[in-house]
This record gives structure tokens, C-alpha cells and sequence, in this order.
């Protein structure tokens, strides 16, 4: 044994730290078994600003499918580092090191933004390490031109969630629409999905209006919207920020006017908190609550009996999350080194226990799934049909197939 001038033990230490060592000896088997090591969940996801509501929905849903699976994968206790993203694109980098070069963490689940997204991802792709795992963040080039082995999403793509309505404005008779969203990737991407679909079907795109993230000061474009006449209005908006537009929406007197449409992040998870501006807003979504299959119900039970709130598609990607984490950390018995093996128990996985209906990882590690037509009714959100079945991103550019 080494021991330096400075640290060698005193006589009485060592006599305590010889009887400790006889007892270790002389101990039963279960008390010499060191506890293994925790399985560390690193966590970038925003609590605070416009996403905090989707932040801490996607995180309850996680830690409920793993408190199910009872807090240990393969034998390991779970750990969550949690770090708040903030949602800003410029902090990305130097808290995705944190959690992965100081931390060194064994999966790493975030964001909410397609910003944060890209700067996380192009890190952990070129490091091969850790199994990152998406649980919203929709950017498109992240299961595209970007997709890397060991990233996955258990979300969607921007283009999913836009491209179905486009048809459905169509099929409702309408001719023009103005669109209307936050300048970054996921309003660009969702609005330019929906807005070519429904040119496609002969429609017209007669402004597209762009506000600065986060920006809620809407009364401008508004009263624009309403000089330019649209026949409908194709927004997107989340979180804190969905909540005021919807309401401002309605407060110009534009609801009974021109029609709202949108991606379901519109009115997800803020649908109560908009009130009667929501009601018959038109959407399309991956889940809606309503969903009458027995996992959907038993999960919306359990989340609310855990949190005492209504679940919703964050705290449904959460979950998948969740199964996802499980499934790739018990495919390796626990050892997380093995990076290449659990990203090859996620490839092509079907996931049938997720509450949105069983969905496909597709081979550039983005879910097929089924998107829904949905409206609202006194806060909640109802299925009128289905908008896409088993729609699959384009995946352009992605080599890993
Ligand atoms: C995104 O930035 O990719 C994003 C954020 C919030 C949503 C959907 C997508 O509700």
C-alpha cells in the first residue's frame, strides 16, 4: 500500500481500519457485494422560459416509466443529473460538456428545442458516446443529413408534425393561408412541411410571418393577418408562448374570422390554460388524449395519480424515453461502455407499450408513427380521425440505413 508522509494513518486509525477489514472478511456474502454503480441519466431539458411546461412534462413522463420499471435497469440504481437548457442554442454546447466530459454521464436525454438539438447532437455524433436519446426536439436534419449511431428520437420530426396539415386545410375548402411562427428551425421546418403540402394541392401561401424566439408581442401581425384576409391561419406556437397567442388570436376577434390550424403543439398541454380561444382549433398531432386504447389509459391514470396533472405528448415522448433508456441498458446487462449494443437494440424497435399506439423506430432512428387530426373541446383535446397513418420522415441524406 502507498502512504504519503502526510497521510499515513495513526495507530488507532489503522487498528480501525484493521477490525473493518477482519469484518469485511467475516461478513456474509450479501454485505461484501459492493452496490453497483448508478446508471447516470443526464438531463437537458428547459425548466424555466416559454418550454418549461414541455421540460417538466417530458421529465415526469420519463421518471414515471422508469419508476415503474422499479429505479434500477440490469441491476443499477437510476441517477438523473438534471441541468435546465434554458432553451438557448448559445448555452448548448458548454452544458451538453458538462453533463458528458465532466459528468460522464451513461445516456444522455434532451432537448425540447431543435436549436439546443443541433448542438448537442453534431457533439455527442462526433464522439460516438453517449446513447443520446431525443425526447422532442423535431429539427429535421437530426434524422437526416445529421443522423449518427448512437442518437435517437422518440419524438418526431418538424416535417411530420406540419406536413399532414397541409392536406387538412385543403380537404376544409381552404384556398390561401397566412403562416405564423418563431424564426428558428422548428417554426421553419413545421410551417414550410404544411405551407408546400398544401401548395401541393393547389393552395396559396400569401405571407409567411416570423417573430424572434421567444417574442409574444403578437398585436401587429395580427392586425396584418387581418388586412391580408387569409381563408385560414397555419401557426405554430408552444408552450408559454402557445398560451398567448391563442388568447391574442381570439381577443382580435380573428377567431370567428379566419380559421387556426397548427401542429397539436399549439393547444398541447395548454389547451386549459387558453380557454375558450381554443375551443375548435384543428390540429395535427402523434397522440391526443382521448386515445381509447388500455395503455393511454392506464398511463394518463398513472401520471395523474403521480403528479396530479393531465398527461400530455411531452410527458408521452418522456415515456417512451423512458422505455427506450430501459430496453437499450437491460440489452447490455447494465453495461453502458457497450455503446454500439444498446443503440442496436433500439434499431428497428416497436415500441407497443407507448400510450400514442404502437410506433416504429425507423433505420435513421426517427419514430413511424401515426399522426391524428384533433380539435378541442372545453380544454381537452378529442380525435376526429386519422391525418397520416405510419408516416415515416423523408430521412434525406441519413446514410445509416
Ligand atoms: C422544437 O424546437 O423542435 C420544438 C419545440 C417545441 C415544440 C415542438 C418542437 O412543441
Amino acid at each position: 500500500m502507498l502512504t504519503s508522509f502526510h497521510s499515513r494513518p495513526g495507530r488507532r486509525r489503522f487498528l480501525a481500519g484493521a477490525a473493518a477489514a477482519t469484518a469485511t472478511v467475516l461478513a456474509p456474502a450479501p454485505f461484501v457485494l459492493a452496490r453497483p454503480a448508478p446508471i447516470r441519466i443526464g438531463v437537458l431539458l428547459p425548466y424555466s422560459g416559454t418550454y418549461a411546461m414541455l421540460g417538466t412534462a417530458i421529465t415526469d413522463g420519463m421518471k414515471l416509466s422508469l419508476a415503474q420499471a422499479g429505479e434500477t435497469l440490469a441491476g443499477r440504481p437510476v441517477e438523473y443529473i438534471i441541468v435546465d437548457s434554458e432553451a438557448s442554442p448559445q448555452q448548448a454546447p458548454q452544458n451538453t460538456r458538462k453533463l458528458v466530459v465532466r459528468d460522464r454521464v451513461d445516456v444522455l436525454v434532451g432537448p425540447v428545442h431543435s436549436g439546443v438539438a443541433l448542438a448537442m447532437a453534431q457533439i455527442v455524433g462526433a464522439r460516438g458516446a453517449p446513447l443520446m436519446i431525443i425526447p422532442n426536439a423535431g429539427a429535421d436534419a437530426l434524422t437526416r443529413e445529421l443522423c449518427a449511431p448512437n442518437v435517437f428520437r422518440s419524438s418526431f420530426s418538424n416535417w411530420q408534425t406540419g406536413y399532414p396539415c397541409g392536406k387538412v386545410m385543403a380537404d376544409d375548402g381552404h384556398r390561401s393561408i397566412v403562416t405564423i411562427t418563431w424564426r428558428y428551425a422548428a417554426g421553419d421546418e413545421i410551417m414550410g412541411a404544411g405551407a408546400e403540402h398544401f401548395e401541393a394541392l393547389g393552395g396559396r401561401v400569401i405571407k409567411h410571418i416570423r417573430v424572434p424566439f421567444p417574442d409574444v408581442s403578437f398585436q401587429a401581425h395580427l392586425s396584418e393577418i387581418a388586412s391580408l384576409a387569409p381563408d385560414a391561419v397555419f401557426a405554430f406556437f408552444s408552450g408559454g408562448g402557445a398560451v398567448q397567442f391563442v388568447r391574442d388570436y381570439a381577443a382580435a376577434g380573428l377567431k370567428a374570422r379566419i380559421p387556426l390550424y397548427g401542429p397539436g403543439f399549439l393547444t398541447e398541454g395548454v389547451a386549459g390554460a387558453q380557454g375558450e380561444a381554443a375551443d375548435g382549433i384543428r390540429s395535427t398531432m402523434h397522440y391526443v388524449d382521448d386515445l381509447d386504447i388500455p395503455v393511454n389509459r392506464r398511463f394518463r391514470d398513472a401520471y395523474r395519480d403521480a403528479y396530479g396533472r393531465e398527461a400530455d405528448v411531452f410527458a408521452v415522448q418522456g415515456y417512451d424515453t423512458g422505455t427506450l433508456i430501459a430496453r437499450s441498458a437491460t440489452a447490455v446487462d447494465g453495461d453502458t461502455s457497450a455503446v454500439g449494443d444498446m443503440a442496436a437494440a433500439l434499431e428497428g424497435i416497436r415500441l407497443e407499450g407507448s400510450p400514442r399506439g404502437a410506433w416504429q423506430m425507423s433505420p435513421a432512428h426517427n419514430p413511424t408513427q401515426t399522426f391524428y387530426l384533433r380539435d378541442v373541446v372545453d380544454g381537452r383535446h378529442r380525435v376526429l380521425g386519422v391525418a397520416a397513418e405510419a408516416l415515416a420522415d423523408p430521412a434525406t441524406g441519413c446514410t445509416l440505413a
